[in-house]
């Protein structure tokens, strides 16, 4: 059951008429004016390639590995919520998608459908900070490689057109992991964001550096802060002994505004000086746009929505495309910049326009 595409651009587009319009809202959508979002994807256009030739790229290699982890690319599934948004396997088909392509998911504290290992387990605190310490100890039971805090999220941004469509999860859907403290439920609201009003009341928006202690005394997982924008706090995160970062806007859906996150990106490098792994997300949609980020010092990249539009339009099957389209164009880019190997990819490779 394939589905017709040539990039990873038309995805959403493709996803348009298959999926529910508050659903599709709430992936497509972002913040308030949106900027972030399409700031994302303009940072890069700012960033140009700088191609090497008469290097023989016969054998093209995009391997590499991820916090000690051997991944087929460097190219990793963002967390995202609610896989049953668009697909009735939810997060059990992604990662089937994701472990074929030989990558790894980052799956979402607040997934519909539980899954175990080997990946990476995306955090959110919840008030009932007992709720949140079994999380992270059922994480590391069920084999699964690291714990992904994510840190810009103390409240929901504003995405307006989910207040519009009152955004709530359809019957038959809730957030699995929490099932057993009865912390599941979404419930409908008559007007705005339902899901804003579940993280408003139940997520804990006083979380600070000194958290990450008690995170680090609950388990001996590698922790990966998601959603540093700055290099004052990538310095933190450092001397926090975190083992890596996620350099993130939320994809621009929490702080509008913000620069794009590829335009961040440089500055978090420069402070983190190799101390730990740097990874980011926002916008990714090409190969090329891959080789940039891995350019300017990312490890990895994540990709968020265009993994769920390929979740939509063909399950499992879909994700495992989605992400093989995206490898394929980014082996295609470092043949023509003259790279057989990632570890050929440095600064050289961009220059700013
Ligand atoms: C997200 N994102 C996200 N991040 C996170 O840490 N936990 C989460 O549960 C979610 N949920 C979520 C849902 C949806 C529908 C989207 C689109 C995004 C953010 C995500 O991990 C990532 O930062 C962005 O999606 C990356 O940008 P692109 O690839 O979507 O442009
Ligand atoms: C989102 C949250 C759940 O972006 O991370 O919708």
């Amino acid at each position: 059951m394939g589905f017709a595409f040539t990039n990873l651009l038309e995805l959403e587009d493709l996803a348009r008429a298959k999926v529910p319009r508050p659903s599709f809202d709430y992936i497509a959508g972002g913040a308030e004016d949106e900027v972030s979002l399409r700031r994302n994807r303009e940072a890069f256009t700012k960033w140009a390639l700088r191609p090497r030739v008469l290097v023989d790229v016969s054998r093209r290699d995009t391997s590499t590995s991820v916090l000690g982890q051997r991944v087929s690319m460097p190219i990793l599934v963002a967390p995202t919520a609610f896989h049953g948004l668009v697909h009735p396997e939810g997060e059990v088909a992604t990662a089937r998608g994701a472990a074929a392509a030989g990558t790894v998911m980052v799956v979402s504290a607040i997934a519909t459908k539980a899954v175990a290992g080997p990946r990476w387990f995306q955090l959110y605190v919840w008030r009932d900070r007992e709720v949140t310490a079994q999380l992270v100890k059922r994480a590391a039971r069920a084999g699964y490689g690291a714990i992904c805090l994510t840190v810009d999220t103390p409240l929901l941004g504003r995405r307006e057109k989910d207040e519009r469509n009152a955004f709530t999860l359809p019957p038959g859907l809730s957030i699995a992991n929490v099932r057993p403290a009865g912390l599941d439920g979404v419930p409908a609201s008559e007007r705005g964001s339902a899901f804003a009003k579940y993280v408003a009341e139940l997520l804990d928006p006083a979380v600070t550096w000194k958290d990450i202690a008690w995170l680090r005394s609950l388990t001996s997982l590698p922790i990966v802060l998601k959603g540093i924008m700055t290099a004052e706090d990538a310095t933190l995160a450092v001397e926090h002994d975190v083992d890596g970062i996620i350099v993130s806007n939320h994809g621009g859906r929490q702080l509008d505004s913000t620069v794009g996150t590829l335009d961040a990106l440089p500055d978090i490098v420069a402070a983190v000086q190799g101390r730990v792994e740097v990874f980011m997300d926002g916008g990714v949609r090409r190969g090329t746009d891959v080789l940039k980020a891995l350019a300017l010092g990312a490890k990895a990249v994540l990709i968020g929505r265009s993994a769920l539009w390929g979740l939509a339009l063909g399950g499992a099957d879909g994700v495992r495309r989605v992400l093989e389209h995206l490898r394929g164009e980014l082996e295609l880019a470092m043949a023509l910049t003259g790279r057989a190997a990632l570890a050929q990819v440095d600064r050289s490779l961009v220059q700013r326009v």
